[in-house]
């Protein structure tokens, strides 16, 4: 990217930031230091060198496993530290009243706003992905016999709402068979047009998908859903930090998201986003107070965790979310152009780029077991990676399909020395099978 173009994107992310008083004013420092600093690296390794010394994780860590838990910037942790003893030199003060940190709050929905293309409105904070997902589902006026339409691909956290429809309201779940991979966003489009029937109530799909990482073509399938007047629910775990989200753009009726994931905020933060239109179609309890972060359906919260939360925000605003994005594809296509020349793998996430995830790549092992790789991985080389078992199955529906694979998530945080290593070892394990 040109440095021109670079600069004038970090100056508008720091454009918005607000300066938080006290103890947290040092983390916003530092963040603009990092913005700063960054403004003349123009060379990709210099910049991204600069960005890892950010991170406080152990020297040695392979950390590629981003998609089941991210790491957070030091400054982030720092600056939650820090709120807490100030939170706790005064408890009422800062938990009630707007003078204190709880005055903060509504700010940190702002920037969720403006990081997930929202408006303020249709914004909660939640504590992860399978709060706003539980929420969404238990939060719609479903009838028996009503359908949610989704694919064999989702995680628990998404579905567990849904099976407990099932169970208590008689609800029907049909679920669409993903390829792995995937070939196009037509075959996509073509494979969830063909399940829609008249009691298609809700399609719900993941925005990336967390065993291949295919990135769902929303916007065409909301072409779909909307004119029938089909909710489209979608679970945003793997992609907010990782992808640019825009919620307007996907067409999604529901967005919901884990922030400690690709967004690397401490752990226990979510987004939840429910379109200004269909609020009174889906009513979570815990919003009936309203989407402020205090309220009698939501009761007392921790909001050194919840600032910290919006200080990440500004984090990755300050480096450039489209410039995140790119470094996370960059160092996927450089991890897939070496796991491609490796024995006994066979990948299964799409070869087009314009449904493949910029971050996720997995493979499924023709010989060996993924556990016992994965165990060895981490044990005797502090390298971190997932195994990506099976589909998910529900009573009645889809049969398992057992992928024996391992997913590899690749972030900011991450380079090619690393990548050379891991590729390294798993060849070397991979020739001994
Ligand atoms: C697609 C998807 N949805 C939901 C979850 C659950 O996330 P959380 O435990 O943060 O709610 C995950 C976790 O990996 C996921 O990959």
């Amino acid at each position: 990217m040109e440095r021109r173009t670079f600069v004038k994107s970090v100056a508008a992310g720091l454009a918005g930031l607000p300066l938080l008083p006290r103890l947290s004013a040092a983390a916003n420092e530092q963040i603009q230091t990092l913005a700063t600093d960054l403004g003349p690296l123009t060379e990709g390794a210099a910049r991204w060198r600069r960005v890892r010394s950010e991170f406080n994780y152990t020297p040695d860590l392979i950390h590629l496993n981003c998609g089941t838990i991210g790491a957070t910037p030091r400054s982030i942790i720092e600056a939650q530290c820090s709120l807490l003893h100030e939170l706790e030199s005064s408890p009422y003060h800062h938990t009630f009243e707007g003078t204190g940190l709880y005055g903060q709050i509504d700010g940190v929905r702002d920037k969720a706003a403006a990081f997930l293309g929202a408006t303020k409105d249709e914004i909660a904070l939640t504590a992860n992905t399978t709060e706003g997902m539980n929420g969404v589902a238990t939060g719609i006026d479903f009838k028996e016999g009503d359908e949610v339409l989704t694919t064999n691909h989702e995680h628990g956290g998404g579905m567990s709402g849904w099976q407990y429809l099932v169970k208590h309201r008689g609800i029907k779940i049909v679920q669409v068979k993903i390829p792995p991979p995937a070939r196009s966003k037509e075959q996509i489009v073509e494979l969830i047009a063909a399940k829609i029937t008249p009691r298609t109530r809700v399609v719900f799909l993941s925005h990336v998908e967390t065993i291949t990482g295919t990135l769902m073509p929303l916007a065409e399938i909301s072409a779909l859903t909307r004119p029938k007047g089909i909710l489209l629910v979608c679970d945003g775990a793997q992609a907010p930090g990782m992808v640019q989200v825009d919620v307007k753009a996907l067409g999604v009726d529901t967005y919901a998201s884990s922030s400690h994931k690709w967004m690397l905020a401490p752990k226990g933060s979510g987004l939840l986003f429910v379109r200004k239109e269909v609020q009174e179609q889906v009513h979570p309890v815990s919003l009936h107070g309203g989407y402020g972060a205090y309220s009698g359906s939501i009761g007392t919260r921790g909001w050194p965790l919840l600032i910290a939360h919006g200080l990440t925000m500004d984090f990755h605003n300050a480096i450039g979310r489209p410039q995140v994005e790119a470094r996370c594809r960059e160092l996927n296509n450089y991890l897939r152009q070496r796991l491609d020349r490796l024995p006994h793998l066979r990948c299964l996430t799409p070869a087009d780029p314009s449904i493949a995830s910029p971050g996720i790549v997995t493979y499924s092992l023709d010989k060996g077991k993924n556990g016992e790789i994965v165990t060895r991985l981490h044990d005797e080389y502090n390298i971190w990676v997932k195994p990506a078992a099976g589909t998910y199955n529900i009573p009645g529906g889809l049969p398992n399909e057992d992928y024996n694979a391992l997913r590899f998530s690749t972030h900011i945080y991450n380079d090619e020395a690393q990548i050379d290593r891991t590729t390294e070892v798993l060849e070397g394990m991979l020739k001994a099978l």
